[in-house]
């Protein structure tokens, strides 16, 4: 097989292909951290500092020493990752994490739950400012990691990247924990994802790819190399893999490389370059015109059994 160009440009950086370390326990350590390089990963992010820790200096000191040994242990960009709710003095720390060798910072946002008077407008309104307030003290590309559930997906992209995010990742997957009816326990709801998850961030990749400034990342439902490859074709620029390395283990990254590369070969594509965003929504394209066409016609040939179902 000729050597594919797997090399990607995520928020102004180079990388050596477009698969991406999520934020997971994976890179909790410099032995899991390593094992992602050597198994040819392309970036690595960091699992989330959280506001509260910020707050407390042990954690914050541990995270930053974690995060000097990986820069200076691997030779591929090492991506921090602060998660908070509230444009508050923590998000000051986003600038001990760029001194310490962050080639970029993941804002994992998220609203807090118990405050009925906090409007839709008000959360949108949050990530925002907790962008903002980051961007105004670091130098290094920001990205900000979105949850599905804003009511205007596109709205809120783009004013994130009006207001200079330099990433947007889609999608995060919130922790839902579970109840125990027989035991009467609260049961903890992280699980792992599946492929048939990633349709949804797909979609958006394809409806936002090529209309905004900022790069797009693809989270969720990354198990085999179609799905790289699928993301890929949407118009992500990097896809990024969580559950799949926890469950097949870091070396599972070479798995999905090799296999995007065969898969590229049989196609005769020779760059991810070729392939990135070849069925992304044209950005000419009246989306929701397209969008309601595509399901029409779904629809119909499913009615003369055609269908996909
Ligand atoms: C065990 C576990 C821990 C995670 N921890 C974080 C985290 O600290 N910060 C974060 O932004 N996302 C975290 N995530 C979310 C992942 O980064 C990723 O976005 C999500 O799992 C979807 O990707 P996947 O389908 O490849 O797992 C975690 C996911 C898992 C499974």
């Amino acid at each position: 097989m000729t050597a594919m160009d797997l090399t990607s440009n995520y928020m102004g950086l180079e990388l050596r292909n477009p698969l991406v370390a999520a934020a997971s326990p994976m890179s909790n350590t410099i032995a899991g951290i390593r094992q992602l390089a050597e198994a040819g990963i392309g970036a690595i992010v960091l699992y989330s500092l959280f506001e509260e820790q910020v707050r407390r200096e042990a954690e914050r000191n541990r995270y930053l020493s974690l995060l000097e040994h990986a820069v200076a242990e691997v030779d591929v960009p090492v991506i921090a990752s602060l998660n908070g709710a509230t444009p508050g003095g923590w998000t000051d720390y986003a600038s001990a994490l760029e001194r310490a060798g962050a080639a970029a910072i993941e804002l994992n946002i998220y609203h807090p739950l118990g405050n009925p008077i906090l409007s839709g407008r008000d959360v949108e309104q949050r990530h925002i400012q907790v962008l903002t307030t980051v961007k105004a003290v670091v130098g290094v590309p920001v990205a900000v990691k979105l949850h599905p559930y804003f009511s205007s997906i596109e709205e809120m992209a783009e004013r994130l990247d009006t207001a200079g995010a330099d990433g947007l990742v889609l999608f995060n997957r919130f922790l839902q924990p579970d109840i125990d009816p027989d035991t009467l326990t609260v049961t903890a709801g992280f699980g792992l994802s599946d492929q048939a998850e990633a349709r949804l961030p797909r979609a958006w990749i394809a409806l936002l790819a090529g209309r905004l400034r900022a790069s797009l990342a693809a989270t969720t439902g990354v198990d085999d190399a179609s799905d790289v490859a699928k993301y890929l074709l949407a118009g992500a620029d990097v896809v990024m893999t969580a559950s799949a390395l926890i469950r097949y283990g870091p070396n599972h990254a070479r798995v999905l490389l090799d296999g995007l590369s065969s898969w590229m070969s049989r196609m005769g594509f020779s760059s991810v370059a070729e392939v990135r965003g070849l069925l992304a929504v044209a950005p000419a394209a009246d989306e929701s015109g397209e969008e309601r066409a595509g399901y029409v016609a779904m629809l119909q040939a499913a009615d003369q059994g055609n269908g996909p179902w």
